[in-house]
C-alpha cells in the first residue's frame, strides 16, 4: 500500500521504519566498538537528523564532529568535483571514527572524505550511511553500516533535501518526476 504525506509526497520509509532500523544499526555499532570510544563525524547538512538518532542508539563514550562538502551543484545533479567547505574541529589521529552520511550515491563524496580522513591516521574508520543507491556508484566504496538499500530514486526528508527544501520531513519520501532536475 502506498502511503502519502499531507503534502502529497509518496512515503518510502516511515518514521517508525527509520527508527527501527537506526536502533538495529546502533546496536551493531555498539557491539563492534567493544567498549572503545568513538568520534562520530556527520556530513552536513543531510546527516544531521540521522546522526542525532544514531548517536542515541549507540552505547559508547562518543563525541561529535562535523564536516561539510560541496559538490558544485544544486538540485539533483552534481558535477562530480567534491570540495571540503568545513573541516573537522578536532584531530582524529588514533581515534575510532564513524563517518555518518545520509545517502551513499555515486560515492564521490565518501571516497573523497575517506581519503582525507585516512591521511590523519585514525585508529579505525568506518562509514554509516542511512541509504545506499548501489546502482549509481562511480567510486568503488561501500559503507560498513547501511540502513536501507534503494533503487535509483531521488528521495527527500529525514535530513535529505531537494534544493535545501524538505529536510524536516519526518519520513523519507520520493520526489516525483514533476520536480525538474
Ligand atoms: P555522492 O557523492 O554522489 O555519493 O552523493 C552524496 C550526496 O548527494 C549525499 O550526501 C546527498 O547530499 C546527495 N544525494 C544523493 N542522492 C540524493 C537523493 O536521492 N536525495 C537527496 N540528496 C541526495
Ligand atoms: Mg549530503
Amino acid at each position: 500500500m502506498t502511503t502519502m504525506t499531507s503534502q502529497g509526497l509518496e512515503v518510502l520509509f516511515t518514521r517508525q521504519q527509520i527508527a527501527d532500523r537506526v536502533a538495529e544499526m546502533g546496536a551493531q555499532i555498539t557491539r563492534d566498538l567493544k567498549g572503545e570510544r568513538l568520534v562520530m563525524v556527520g556530513v552536513l547538512k543531510g546527516a544531521a537528523p540521522f546522526l542525532a538518532d544514531l548517536a542515541r542508539a549507540i552505547e559508547a563514550d562518543a563525541t561529535f564532529d562535523f564536516v561539510a562538502t560541496s559538490s558544485y551543484g544544486i538540485g539533483q545533479r552534481s558535477s562530480g568535483a567534491v570540495k571540503l567547505i568545513k573541516d573537522l574541529d578536532e584531530p582524529i589521529e588514533g581515534k575510532n571514527v564513524l563517518v555518518v552520511e545520509d545517502i551513499l550515491d555515486t560515492g564521490l563524496t565518501l571516497a573523497y572524505l575517506r581519503k582525507h580522513f585516512l591521511q590523519q591516521h585514525p585508529k579505525s574508520l568506518r562509514i554509516a550511511a542511512l541509504l545506499d543507491k548501489p546502482s549509481r556508484r562511480i567510486e568503488k566504496i561501500e559503507a560498513d553500516y547501511v540502513g536501507f538499500s534503494i533503487p535509483n530514486q531521488f528521495v527527500i526528508g529525514y535530513g535529505m533535501d531537494y534544493a535545501e527544501r524538505y529536510r524536516n520531513l519526518p519520513d523519507i519520501c520520493i520526489l516525483g518526476p514533476e520536480h525538474p532536475e
